[in-house]
């Protein structure tokens, strides 16, 4: 099987966040050629010319100059995240986490042997006074964030909240890890620059991936730093035995962005997106109206959803997969174990119509009896 995940027959899954195969761009990959040095052992940052045309790109979408030599090439964001916990932590350290939180980001920090702890939410974002707690009572690793169109709850972080969480993380020394895989997939006005935009010398690391954006495939990402962290994560061994990166990705995807391929690319799906959010979002509000608290974001992938009449999803997920439809179930995102009445629901993996059906059999699903 060529994929990871096919879609399953017979069932709606609204569980999976992955992009739809469907708008995968192929069209723009036929005619690239590589240069030798392309399949050369590579600059261990990551290559040169990709970096530059990168840091141009970004500094427009986010409006805000990024240098080349802040930036360095990853296999995307897991691999980031990876590297980050390979480089900045030991087992048994503490990572500070959202809850909720990424579950696969949870998954790989237990993986390293870390304790993810985790801190609550408001509309904003992470909570400053429990982070403050947090960080004068422990010596975390690292804190953990996504701050635009937050997976799974869709929140975006304000401008004052991002300025307020960088100058916690410079106070505290903590190394503030910010994954901004949804950042530049925003359906209306754009969100505020990523973390390491905002103070030279804080030590924030931002993770940016092609993942969602181009293709999942390429496996593409990479890390934008402020302050001194960066030279750490290229002192690894991985890059001295294996220079830097996803060259060969780097330099088909290079071309696309200096000839605004990839731009214009993104600017229909992000139509894609929007319509099928709405779709998701109308049909979900006129089936069960109150009964559902729906915090509807203005970009990324998810659709956070509540039942505020105590039903808790996950008992119903066997009959909902037997009727056709799927999803997950809060708790899994959740370091605490929280969120029984949440669930999360993807919208970027199947066509307005398809959604229209998953409304449907879920509002039959969970009719009152
Ligand atoms: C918050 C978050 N981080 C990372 C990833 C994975 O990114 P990549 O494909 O770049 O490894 C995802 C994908 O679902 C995600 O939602």
């Amino acid at each position: 099987m060529a994929i990871q995940i096919p879609k399953p027959d017979g069932i709606i899954d609204l569980g999976v966040g992955q992009p739809d195969l469907d708008l995968l761009p192929v069209t723009l990959f036929r005619s690239m050629t590589l240069r030798r040095e392309n399949l050369a052992y590579g600059e261990e940052a990551g290559d040169h010319r990709f970096r530059q045309t990168l840091a141009t790109w970004l500094s427009g979408e986010y409006e805000h100059p990024v240098d080349a030599e802040r930036l360095m090439v990853t296999t995307g964001n897991s691999n980031a995240l990876d590297l980050i916990c390979s480089r900045l932590a030991r087992a048994g350290d503490t990572v500070l986490v959202e809850d909720p939180s990424y579950f696969i980001a949870l998954k790989l920090f237990g993986e390293h042997g870390l304790k993810p702890m985790a801190l609550p939410m408001d509309d904003h974002g992470i909570r400053l006074d429990a982070l403050e707690a947090a960080l004068q009572r422990h010596k975390p690793a690292f804190i953990y964030t996504i701050p635009s169109y937050h997976n799974p709850t869709g929140i975006t972080q304000p401008l004052e909240r991002r300025e307020q969480l960088v100058a916690l993380a410079r106070h505290y020394r903590c190394p503030l890890v910010a994954d901004e895989v949804y950042q530049c997939l925003y359906f209306g006005q754009k969100p505020p620059p990523p973390l390491a935009c905002y103070d030279p010398k804080a030590p924030v690391l931002s993770l940016g991936t092609f993942s969602k954006i181009l293709a999942p495939g390429l496996r593409l990402g990479w890390i934008q730093g402020s302050g001194d962290i960066m030279p750490s994560l290229l002192g690894s061994a991985l890059f001295k035995s294996g220079g830097g990166l996803a060259p060969v990705s780097s330099a088909l995807v290079e071309p696309l962005i200096a000839n605004g391929e990839l731009q214009r690319y993104l600017v229909g799906l992000r139509q894609q997106y929007r319509s099928r959010l709405e779709r998701l979002y109308q049909g979900l509000h006129s089936d069960f109206g109150e009964r559902l608290q729906i915090a509807k974001p203005e970009g990324g992938y998810f659709l956070w959803v509540t039942f505020t009449d105590g039903t808790e999803p996950m008992r119903r997920l066997a009959v909902a997969k037997q009727q056709g439809v799927s999803y997950f179930g809060g708790p899994l995102f959740s370091a605490n174990k929280g969120f029984a009445n949440s669930m999360r629901l993807c919208f970027a993996w199947y066509a307005e119509q398809e959604l229209t059906i998953a409304c449907k059999r879920l509002a039959r699903l969970f009719a009152r009896q």
